[in-house]
């Protein structure tokens, strides 16, 4: 059985390196290619994930890198097209909520090759996310549909799309996030690098357009953060998109060069992001999977956003949705600093094994 598995952006590669485990394993009845469509090329947001996932190099990069939506998914579509013609797969495996998992998904389904899609059925019901019309979209197209949890099928069920495509077969994020933990639980090189003190400081993420794209939102948002390292110490890896944001504003530079407390660096890898989160008193983020992972760990999460495709990290776990505002994000800091924060329940299928079930279904089905 011939697979392609599609990865583009940082966060699709921490979704299909657990597959490609399983795939290596079982390797007598399944052959795979890797696709890389190029999203994310620096070695920063892409090859350090490589290789701390021990991910094979991809039999194709696409060289898809920067470009405007329509721009970016329709070269990746233009490209993908070819090696879909040239390498016949039977299913192609996409991840996430990306312009590389849509255009990817379309290019497939209109050459009669099946899709399945990890994390199918996560919706902020927010249209104006470019992550969710790709969701929505890929949802549509896709034949396998394999959710995080019960919400997201029953969101799949309420669009129309049969019960026979939707499998609830948990987060394969946290396959990743254990096999990291298992590498590095003795290493500590990431809070020595930066000075830092288990549970003495904050960790921040921030990249989405909503937070960064404009200035006057961004300056305000700066503005929080300065208030907050004044308390304790941030470490703030910075985002390319945020970054070129940043320098091109010299109000923001001098912002961000005055807070004493501040550490701002470039993107970390994974292993080293990893072993920063996971020590930290508390995350302060924009992302979707951080809002899973701070979860699953039981580490207080403040997600600046006004919603979230991920909604049982509200009800059963540590996130807090606090948007951009002063008034929140100050209020369940302090909370945080006072150690008042909700304590994670347990999510079911959150095991490491979701992989191991994916491929069980494929494989499964291919039989029939
Ligand atoms: C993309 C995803 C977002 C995901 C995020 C994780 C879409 C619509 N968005 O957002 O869902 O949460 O990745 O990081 O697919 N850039 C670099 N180097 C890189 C990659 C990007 O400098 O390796 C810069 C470029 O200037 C580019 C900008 O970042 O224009 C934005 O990159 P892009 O891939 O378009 O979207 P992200 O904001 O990274």
């Amino acid at each position: 059985m011939k697979f392609i598995n599609v990865v583009g952006a940082r966060p699709n590669f921490m979704k299909i390196a657990p597959l490609q485990r399983i795939f290596n394993k079982s390797s007598k009845f399944i052959e795979y290619k890797l696709v890389h469509t190029g999203q994310h090329y620096d070695y920063n947001m892409s090859d350090s994930f490589f290789r701390d996932l021990g991910i094979r190099k991809p039999d194709y990069n696409l060289g898809c890198g920067s470009g405007l939506h329509g721009e970016q998914t329709g070269r990746i579509m233009i490209e993908f097209e070819k090696v879909l013609l040239h390498e016949k797969p039977k299913i192609v495996i996409v991840a996430g909520d990306v312009n590389s998992t849509l255009a990817c998904s379309l290019v497939a389904v209109k050459l009669g090759i099946k899709v399945a899609h990890i994390e199918a059925g996560c919706r902020s019901f927010d249209r104006t996310m470019p992550e969710e019309i790709n969701r929505l979209l890929t949802d549509a197209v896709s034949d396998y549909l394999f959710a995080i949890d019960q919400i997201s099928a029953c969101n799949l069920k309420r669009e129309g799309i049969s019960e026979k495509k939707i499998y609830i077969v948990g987060d394969i994020m946290i396959d990743s996030l254990l096999f990291a933990l298992k590498k590095i639980k003795a290493r500590d090189d990431v809070l020595k690098r930066y000075h830092l003190k288990k549970k003495q400081y904050g960790v921040i993420t921030m990249h989405r357009p909503s937070n960064v794209d404009n200035s006057d939102t961004l300056i305000q948002i700066l503005n929080i953060f300065d208030e907050i390292q004044k308390e304790i110490p941030l470490v703030f890896p910075v985002h390319p998109r945020t970054l070129k944001q940043i320098k091109t504003n010299s109000e923001m530079k001098l912002l961000l060069n005055n807070m004493k407390n501040m550490i701002a660096t470039e993107p970390l890898g994974y292993f080293e992001f990893v072993q920063l989160f996971t020590n930290a008193k508390f995350v302060l983020t924009d992302s979707g999977s951080l809002q899973q992972e701070t979860t699953f760990l039981n580490i207080p999460c403040l997600t600046m956003r006004y919603n979230t495709e991920r909604p049982v990290t509200i009800t059963k776990g540590t996130n807090t949705l606090v948007g951009n505002s002063e008034y929140k994000i100050l209020k369940y800091f302090n909370q945080i600093m006072n150690n008042r924060y909700k304590q994670a329940e347990r999510i079911p299928l959150w095991d490491g094994q979701t992989a191991a079930r994916i491929v069980k279904i494929l494989l499964a089905k291919d039989k029939k």
